[in-house]
């Protein structure tokens, strides 16, 4: 099967820089990459270094420019230091993108589990995670 050809849908943002917390993640990986392809330097912030890089060098490889940061968006230390690391290397930060976040097993309802044994902290671990951070 061909790829689908790329339409650019931002020619507006070239040399912009983004942050993407989750980018190392599905969804944020095809808007890194989306954004790259539209001139968009791209910092790449996540959880798993390993994830964050490997998006970032998918990037790279595709003439972009990006950067992986590991950063816990719950964690103001590290969201402080990810921003520092994002300006020291890019300068500005022009668009943010909060994708980070997701599902927890201990509050998500399944056989084993059900709703009214959902504990509070679960719950709100996953508030924290999809809102707050
Ligand atoms: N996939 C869907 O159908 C869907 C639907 C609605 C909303 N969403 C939301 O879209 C976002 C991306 O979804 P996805 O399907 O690409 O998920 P994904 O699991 O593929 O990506 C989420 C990324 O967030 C990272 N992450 C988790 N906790 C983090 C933390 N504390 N700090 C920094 N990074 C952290 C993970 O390492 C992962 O790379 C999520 O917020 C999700 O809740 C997804």
């Amino acid at each position: 099967m061909s790829e689908t050809p790329y339409i650019p849908i931002f020619p507006d943002l070239k040399h912009k820089c983004a942050a993407i917390t989750g980018g190392g993640g599905a969804i944020c990986t095809a808007i890194a990459r989306g954004l790259s392809r539209s001139g968009v330097r791209v910092a790449i912030w996540d959880l798993s270094a390993e994830a964050a890089e490997a998006t970032a060098s998918g990037i790279r490889d595709e003439g972009g420019d990006a950067v992986g940061i590991k950063c816990d968006v719950l964690k103001k230390n590290d969201v402080g230091a990810a921003f520092n690391a994002t300006m020291d290397r890019f300068g500005q930060i022009d668009i943010l993108v909060n994708g980070a976040g997701g599902s927890r097993k201990e509050a998500t309802t399944s056989d084993t589990l059900s709703f009214a044994d959902i504990t509070p902290d679960a719950l709100m671990d996953t508030v924290a995670l999809n809102y707050t951070g």
